[in-house]
């Protein structure tokens, strides 16, 4: 009898659980929606190959982001299996400056530069946070592109550039934060350092802590707040890269034109899987619960 009345409990947990699931998963798509204005579209890009630089006033355009490429890892030496990845862009654009964000130059910078930050920023449980917040700022405060290692390029930035700022879509919602670009001081960006210190939460796993506090649901959000505050920036100011051009989960054939190649090594973030592991996370927390 007892077990028979654990089995209905647990049944109902779940069916609260997949209610809850659905309406969360419902108002984040409501709310997170991207402007279809918003997508950056092939024909606005022009097609060049690997080898073809393009300079934005010989086309009466201006440059709003530095020639600047951003990357994170631990300490100077990057990993075998991205060195080649990350000195193959070098070379292909070798004008872009290039800065490479250790632990410790990151902790320096933020020292220097963003003082009020440093208690947050050497308080976080992970270092995921600590790299996912560093791109925040050094974008602020340089602006450039910033790329995960694991990420390549198959043609040079250069027409990406005319642009104040540009986020990858990713699925299923919102934004990534493994590639953005974005031009000095730009008041996403302002607000996104802001945010940090506000969404600072543990959310008990590190999965969702990680997410929401500073990794791509956090971007998503203040992708969200500030198109809402600023509602003609989504078709003029920040551009979302569709996978056409981002490529990322695209079969070759599907994204011919993409400028960047990726090898899902997935040095931060398993970020695509994000909600599924999320809710896988969970629905196990839920059996184990339903268990007892
Ligand atoms: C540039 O493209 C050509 C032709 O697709 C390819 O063979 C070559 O390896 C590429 N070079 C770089 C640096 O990616």
């Amino acid at each position: 009898m007892n077990r028979r009345r654990a089995f209905y409990v647990f049944l109902s947990v779940l069916a609260l659980f997949l209610l809850g699931t659905v309406v969360v998963l419902s108002s984040v798509t409501y709310y997170l929606a991207i402007d279809p204005s918003a997508y950056l579209s092939e024909l606005e890009v022009p097609y060049l190959d690997n080898s073809t630089r393009w300079n934005p006033a010989d086309h009466g355009e201006v440059q709003r982001i530095p020639r600047i490429i951003h990357q994170t890892w631990k300490t100077e030496t990057l990993p075998a299996r991205w060195s080649g990845i990350s000195r193959a862009c070098r070379e292909m654009m070798p004008d872009y400056e290039y800065m490479l964000w250790t632990d410790a130059s990151s902790r320096e910078f933020i020292a220097e530069h963003y003082s009020w930050f440093l208690d947050t920023f050497d308080d976080y449980t992970y270092a995921i946070q600590r790299a996912d917040a560093i791109r925040y700022f050094v974008l602020h405060y340089y602006g450039g592109i910033y790329m995960d290692l694991d990420i390549g390029c198959l043609r040079p930035m250069d027409p990406l550039l005319i642009y104040p700022v540009i986020l990858p879509k990713t699925i299923p919602v919102g934004v990534s934060n493994d590639l953005m670009f974005a031009e000095k001081g730009h008041p996403l960006l302002e607000q996104t350092i802001h945010n940090l210190v506000t969404f600072d939460h543990s959310w008990i796993l590190n999965y969702p802590t990680v997410m929401f506090s500073t990794g791509p649901m956090f971007l998503s959000a203040q992708y969200g707040l500030y198109t809402a505050s600023h509602p003609t920036s989504a078709g003029t100011e920040i551009r979302i890269l569709p996978k056409s051009l981002y490529g990322k989960n695209a079969k070759p054939e599907e994204a011919p034109h993409s400028f960047f190649s990726h090898f899902y090594g997935s040095s931060w973030h398993a970020d695509d899987a994000a909600f599924i592991g999320f809710l896988g996370t969970w629905g196990k927390g839920l059996m184990w619960f339903g268990l007892l």
